[in-house]
């Protein structure tokens, strides 16, 4: 570790790396999924282990912010597509902190760091004459007064005529095809008849000759210290991409980099009314948000030592030396390893060294689905109290390097936590130091200098490097477990509970029972990248280091122990049980939320059939309008103060707070006294203007008709009652 700057042939395990880390930037219009977590733990685990060699490491993150479905969504929630997604950005650190996760720089892609740099590498790609224009024809809504991307119309299929399909693909026959061969087309937004009309669009060349052929050269490459910039699964596909068949089909097409206005994003240079289409702009995040973290000057290691200077943004990101790596998922793939590199090449920037991808997470064998209630809430998972190491060391033992889908399984969950944390990382501690404490004041020493499970751990912590470096975390953690195994079957082999009878054998004692918490300090170090809170707990409690640990601390022997405290719970497998029921609402969001009368059809779930059972769980029931009022800063929203018949402890009639997107149809003032009919075990949502508690019932057209039409129920019902 001594050497600033790798060669590129020197090994990742040796020299001083420099690394620029990023996992892909979120869209800006949802809570995080598991499946975000996933990406972000992977992330979190390669960067600790790197920060813990020793490395140099800017671990950064943002918010994607543009594009049409956030404007859209802006608008429904009655706010600025601005203050839409600062709403979101300020629920992200709740998730980040619950699962210690340690990005060094959250920004958004809205930021003016990223204004900049996109309109310059812009402005780069256009004077290397790989930017045109040409007019392309596209479905305009004319009530909305905007192009309509794909996903916002709808129509019947061309080939089966099932009704309500997407503008790009059938869910019904699995054609694929573009939107202006629908039949009967309709905007998804107003309902709309779509017309047909022109616009420029401003195209980036990327079928040009020289673009394919630095993209072949460089997907194929190695990026730092002779590893391969994509994984073999990821080479093939792209390989697919470049396939030209024996009619000349298929290849590398020019990509669409324009919108037209109204659109939330970043205006191009010298083209009035149009804007940079959000995936032009979202990767370019990346290095906006390490400018914004650098120029915030928060980046200590700026320090260069091998000039001994001060580094700029710029001259880091341009430093050869520099490993720009990313972790995305499999879905984005098309975006990093062809338009990413190729707009970077050409702009005159240095090109990523790695682009790590990974599968899907599944849960019991299923996509996930919002609309069918399936999948975890992260932010469910913390408030059940779980512990968040648990799921970081789940997620860990079952991935790889691969892009192979991880199934989160609730059983395994169980029996992999309990068995390898419990059962045989914490045991040992727990077992070992209770002997210390009594017999010896918690000093540990050892007979002889070494013996073979010490020879064992040095070869385990290369190997584990090496396995956490290359992402194969699985293998990590198996051999870590292994070397667990072995610790405990020696200190049972001992028979300590024996020898603490014998004073004859008091040194033998101590010997075995120091040598299985070396074993746990090695294990804990090895284990610090995945569960980083209980392994700073042990360097700090139980071996009362001043600091966490460093991975040059796998072999060395620990001299004192400290009297042992609880490290880690079992899984009590009811709790887990709880957070896979479904909630009687999706996993509440940071983003704001509406009431159904809001809720176009556009974000409505295909009806699907339902049986009893699920019906039951939505608990509806009379309210009366209490009082009603105007939201200040919403055109959309009315607040509801709702009487379902409820008392608080103290016997009080307690009344709900119920946000209604019902402003455009309803006088707050001819709303009081009425009764309707509510949602009452939705889960609280938190929206900007206050607690929504609940949900009201409103009709609305399916087919473009104005209006909203509250629910109300027939003489005689009373606030509280079931509707059933
Ligand atoms: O697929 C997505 O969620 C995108 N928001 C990812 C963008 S990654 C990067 F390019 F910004
Ligand atoms: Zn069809």
């Amino acid at each position: 570790m001594t050497s600033p700057t790798p060669s590129p042939s020197s090994s990742p395990l040796a020299d001083k790396r420099r690394l620029f880390v990023t996992t892909a930037l979120p869209y800006a219009n949802g809570a995080f999924h598991i499946g975000h977590m996933m990406e972000y733990i992977q992330a979190d685990i390669w960067v600790r282990l790197q920060r813990m060699l020793g490395h140099e490491v800017h671990f950064v993150c943002a918010d994607d912010a543009h594009g049409a479905p956030i404007m859209i969504a802006a608008e429904k929630a009655g706010q600025t597509p601005q203050q839409f997604v600062a709403g979101i950005a300020a629920g992200r650190q709740a998730y980040l902190d619950g699962f210690l996760i340690r990005f060094d720089n959250w920004h958004s892609t809205d930021g003016p760091e990223n204004h900049r740099l996109a309109q310059d590498i812009y402005r780069a790609l256009r004077k290397a004459g790989l930017i045109y224009a040409r007019s392309i024809e596209q479905f305009y809504d004319p009530v909305k007064g905007m192009f309509l991307p794909d996903r916002y119309i709808k129509g019947h299929c061309p080939k089966c005529d099932a009704a309500d399909q997407y503008g790009d693909s059938c869910e019904v026959c699995g054609a694929v095809y573009g939107p202006t061969e629908l039949r009967q087309p309709y905007s998804v937004l107003s309902g709309a008849t779509p017309e047909l009309r022109s616009s420029e669009h401003y195209f980036f060349q990327l079928s040009s000759p020289r673009c394919a052929e630095f993209l072949r050269d460089w997907t194929q490459g190695n990026g730092a210290h002779g590893v391969p910039r994509l994984q073999a699964e990821m080479l093939n596909k792209v390989r697919e991409w470049f396939a030209v068949d024996e009619h000349g089909h298929g290849g590398l097409a020019d990509w669409d980099i324009s919108r037209d206005a109204p659109y939330f994003g970043i205006e191009i240079p010298d083209a009035p009314g149009k804007y940079f289409y959000v995936w032009l702009d979202a990767p370019i995040g990346y290095l906006a948000s390490l400018k914004n973290h650098f120029d915030k000057g928060q980046a200590a290691a700026h320090w260069h030592e091998a000039s001994r200077t001060q580094q700029s943004f710029d001259e880091f990101i341009a430093d050869p030396a520099v490993e720009q790596v990313h972790f995305i998922g499999k879905d984005i793939v098309y975006f990093h390893t062809l338009f990413w590199p190729a707009m970077l090449h050409y702009s005159g920037r240095k090109t990523p060294s790695q682009i790590n991808v990974h599968g899907h997470v599944t849960v019991g064998g299923e996509k996930m689905s919002k609309s069918r209630g399936t999948g975890i809430s992260p932010l469910r998972y913390l408030e059940l109290k779980l512990d968040p190491e648990w799921l970081r060391y789940y997620l860990a033992a079952k991935l790889s390097a691969r892009v192979d889908d991880l199934d989160f399984g609730p059983e395994d969950f169980v029996a992999r936590v309990n068995s390898d944390l419990i059962g045989k990382y914490v045991n040992i501690a727990s077992r070992a130091s209770r002997f210390i404490a009594q017999h010896f004041e918690g000093r540990l020493d050892y007979v002889g200098a070494t013996d073979p499970l010490r020879e064992a751990a040095a070869a385990l912590a290369h190997d584990v490097r090496a396995a956490l470096d290359g992402r194969e975390y699985a293998r990590a953690l198996r051999e870590i477990m292994a070397h667990a195994d072995r610790i405990n079957a020696a200190f049972d082999s001992a028979q300590p509970w024996v020898l603490a009878k014998d004073p004859a054998r008091r040194a033998e004692l101590q010997d075995v029972c120091s040598r299985a918490l070396a074993g746990f300090w090695t294990l804990s170090v090895l284990l610090a990248p995945v569960l980083p809170a209980t392994a700073s707990r042990v360097a700090r409690e139980l071996f009362g280091l001043e600091r966490d640990f460093l991975w040059g601390d796998c072999t060395e022997l620990p001299r004192r122990v400290a009297p042992y405290r609880h490290l880690m719970q079992r899984v009590d497998p009811a709790a887990l049980q709880r957070l896979l029921e479904p909630e009687a609402a999706p996993a509440a969001p940071a983003a704001p939320a509406t009431s159904a009368a809001a809720a176009p059809r556009a974000e409505a779930a295909a009806p699907q059939t339902i049986g009893i059972d699920d019906f039951a769980r939505v608990d509806l029931r009379i309210a009366r309008i209490h009082d009603a009022q105007a939201v200040e800063g919403s055109t959309k929203l009315l607040r509801l103060s709702l009487d379902l018949g409820e008392h608080d402890d103290a016997g009080q009639p307690r009344l709900r707070n119920v946000f209604s997107g019902i402003a455009s149809a309803y006088d707050p003032a001819a709303l009081v006294g009425k009764l309707t009919v509510v949602v009452a075990n939705l889960a609280p949502r938190k929206m900007k203007f206050g607690l929504s508690e609940g949900m009201v019932l409103a009709a609305s057209g399916d087919d473009g008709t104005p209006g909203i039409f509250l629910l109300s129920p027939d003489t005689g019902a009373r606030p509280g009652m079931r509707v059933s």
